[in-house]
């Protein structure tokens, strides 16, 4: 199998990274092969421009290079994998730019048999995620209608909970729970 992991954060040593670096071991682990895109750091440019749009009349219009490429990287895949913190209970702009950019109308029926995986290290804990239906509203968000838009049939959401906890124990079990979801 074939995963194109994105990672979305700015700072190279955040938990978030080593996060991404524990699944990705988990996924080499299991002979399953790795296309890395980091958002941050490739020079992904998230701001959407006229250029990007879709065009309603032509589901075959040509998109800029960098889009194209990055079409061309999900194509290649069987899953896509996003790795990236909880900002204001949603993506952050980089992610989100990169999906209103990447995700669309030319990818449109190209994405039913890609499974997609969602990894969201949240500040919050369990307790907190669940109050409100914070959780819930966040999966039906990205499972249902951000996947969803994209034809995706199986979407996934895991919430690593609690990120900025000052246990060490806490911390290296999510770690450990990155590695083992790709080793799945
Ligand atoms: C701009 C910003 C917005 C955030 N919004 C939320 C939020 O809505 N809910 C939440 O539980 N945590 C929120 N947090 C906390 C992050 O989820 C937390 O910092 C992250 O999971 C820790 O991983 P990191 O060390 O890789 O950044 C926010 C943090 C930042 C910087």
């Amino acid at each position: 199998m074939k995963a194109l992991v994105t990672v979305t954060h700015p700072r190279k040593n955040s938990l978030t990274h080593a996060v991404m670096n524990r699944f990705v071991e988990g996924l080499k682990q299991n002979n399953h092969e790795v296309d890395l895109l980091d958002l941050d750091h490739d020079g992904f440019n998230p701001l959407y421009t006229a250029e990007d749009e879709k065009d309603w009349i032509n589901p075959d219009k040509i998109y800029a290079p960098e889009v194209r490429k990055e079409m061309d990287r999900i194509a290649a895949a069987d899953t896509l994998v996003f790795v990236f913190p909880l900002w204001q209970y949603s993506v952050p702009s980089m992610l989100k730019g990169y999906l209103d950019k990447v995700w669309n109308m030319g990818l449109f029926g190209k994405m039913g048999n890609k499974k997609v995986l969602w990894i969201c290290l949240t500040g919050g804990d369990q307790e907190h995620m669940s109050k409100y239906n914070r959780e819930g509203t966040l999966k039906h968000y990205l499972n249902v209608l951000v996947s969803g838009y994209a034809r995706v049939q199986e979407s996934r959401v895991e919430l690593l909970y609690d990120t900025l906890s000052e246990s060490e124990e806490h911390i290296a079990s999510l770690l450990e729970r990155a590695y083992q979801l790709g080793r799945e």
